[in-house]
């Protein structure tokens, strides 16, 4: 097949230039800048940013391969001045630094720039700059600040761009990928989540063999989407786990072995450890500490049923956004909340690692879970976090605050998805606080909890905004959480986006 080579050096960015070509239906691989790799079937080079200056000693350099390309390179940013400084142009430290949007203005026509405006807003992320132009090279745009923004050889075979074109602030960055894909590269649209699914597939059963694997199945997007692509790799030899901690939303127990031990046919192993977990959560009301001891229990369940079962490997349903985040998470980051690190599994299991979601974003990993044949109510399913309820009820946890908070919940999602609301949202869900109210119950005195509902939009969680639910569906989620769930007394509505906030409560 025909394939684009994304050469890696290290800019956040690397993997939407390779999801990019994804969208466009071109297949690529993505390949750090001193790997090798053979040029059969490459039909172009991209050379990605990076965090590195060509001007300081030792910088990464172009592939040891290099020499050998003859199909058309683009280089982005980092990918730019590195062309620049090889072909004899210089690179250097200039006053005019650019980050962020910045106009640019294109020079001469290329086919690079085909059905571009002469004028467009670019995203710009560079210290560096090219001050002297490599010899047999054209300028075809510039910024504000007279700086080179794109280049191109006359033999029209190396192309270069100082800004991200990749980035959806670019505007016009799909434009430009495309025409460098379809004009100069003379790329096929031949990419499509059905070879995917069949190059993961061989790929897994390779690398399997003959051994078993287990999973940590929680039912959330992710972990169902490996799950099920594991299965149809290597069949029964996939031992699911799902550990029924007793911090589920309502019926959960009975509905995720229902949907994927009955009507997917996968093996699935349910551990019923609810005592295990409110026994240890007796009497505890710190957050944190409930975080720890929900985090240390479900890894010694785990343990304990991956020895049973046995296995040589372990699916985890990683995806890209998850590499950012700990990529991005330095030791200098304060800890706000002892995060993800439910079901992160220790690295003494000796277990070896498969991760088949890892590159895919989550509207792919959908896109996959779709065509693996799970039901639109998992993949559309909003975050649930690993600690589950025990978080998402404030103080000690209890068998009668889950049930009530279990229920309170289960009302709240039931009417948003019959109003049409659950889509529109990112993130909804209820949360029990332990101080009670006084109200008025017929003519008696009532002294209930209080359920506080909680819903957000946002992008992977980082930031939120609390969705504005009209106040007439607020208003029946509210009656009908009055008049069905025993216990809860008054309903309020969380109007804090995050930061301050966060989205959970604890
Ligand atoms: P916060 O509350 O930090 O949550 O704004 C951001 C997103 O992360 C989810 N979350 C967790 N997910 N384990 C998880 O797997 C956890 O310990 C955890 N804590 C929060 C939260 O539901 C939201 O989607």
């Amino acid at each position: 097949m025909k394939k684009i080579v994304v050469v890696d050096y290290g800019s956040q960015y690397t993997q939407l230039i390779a999801r990019r070509l994804r969208e466009l239906e071109v297949y690529s691989e993505v390949i750090h800048h001193t790997e090798d790799t053979s040029l059969e079937d490459v039909v172009g080079v991209i050379l990605s940013g990076g965090p590195n200056s060509v001007t300081v000693e030792g910088a990464p350099d172009l592939p040891n391969w290099f020499q050998k390309v003859k199909v058309p390179v683009m280089g982005i940013c980092y990918g730019m001045q590195l062309l620049v400084k090889n072909f004899g142009g210089k690179v250097d430290k200039t006053e005019a630094a650019e980050y962020g949007r910045t106009e640019i203005r294109t020079l001469k026509c290329s086919s690079i720039f085909e059905n571009v405006p002469r004028n467009f807003n670019v995203w710009m992320s560079h210290g560096d700059s090219v001050v002297n132009i490599p010899e047999n090279f054209d300028v075809l745009a510039e910024t504000e600040n007279n700086i080179p923004a794109a280049l191109c050889s006359k033999d029209k075979r190396i192309w270069t761009l100082q800004f991200h074109p990749e980035v959806r602030h670019t505007e016009h960055g799909m434009d430009i990928i495309e025409n460098f894909l379809f004009n100069i590269c003379r790329a096929e649209r031949s990419w499509t989540m059905e070879k995917f699914l069949e190059e993961k597939i061989s790929e897994i059963r390779e690398t399997v063999g003959d051994s078993k694997t287990i999973l940590g199945l929680s039912g959330g997007v992710d972990s169902s989407v490996a799950a099920v692509l594991v299965h149809k790799a290597i069949g029964k030899r996939l031992i699911n786990i799902f550990v029924d901690h007793g911090l589920l939303r309502l019926n959960e127990e009975q509905e995720v072995p229902n949907v994927f031990r009955d009507k997917l046919g996968l093996n699935l192993d349910v551990v019923h450890a609810k005592d295990r977990f409110l026994n240890r959560l007796q009497g505890v009301t710190e957050p944190e500490e409930k975080r720890k001891i929900i985090g240390k229990e479900f890894i010694r369940v785990f343990e304990k049923e991956a020895k049973r079962v046995g296995g040589e490997f372990l699916v985890q349903g990683t995806i890209y956004s998850d590499v950012i985040e700990s990529a991005a998470s330095g030791k200098e980051t304060a800890k706000i909340k002892s995060h993800h690190n439910v079901g992160g599994l220790p690295e003494k299991m000796n277990l070896k690692i498969i991760e088949p979601l890892r590159y895919l974003f989550k509207d792919e990993v959908r896109k996959l879970g779709e065509l693996l044949g799970i039901p639109h109510e998992i993949l559309y399913r909003h975050p649930f976090p690993g600690p589950g309820l025990g978080i998402r009820i404030i103080g000690e946890i209890t068998e009668e605050k889950l049930n009530i908070l279990k229920e309170a919940d289960a009302i709240f999602i039931r009417t948003l998805k019959e109003k049409g609301w659950y889509e529109r949202i990112w993130q909804a869900f209820a949360v029990l606080l332990s101080s009670k109210s006084v109200g008025v119950v017929g003519d008696e005195r009532a002294y209930d909890y209080v359920i506080a509902l909680r819903a957000v939009n946002s992008v992977e969680g980082m930031t939120a905004d609390w969705s504005k639910i009209p106040h007439e569906i607020l208003d029946e989620i509210s009656r009908r959480i009055c008049n069905s769930v025993k216990g809860a007394g008054r309903v309020v509505y969380d109007i804090t986006s995050k930061p301050p906030a966060t989205i959970e409560w604890e």
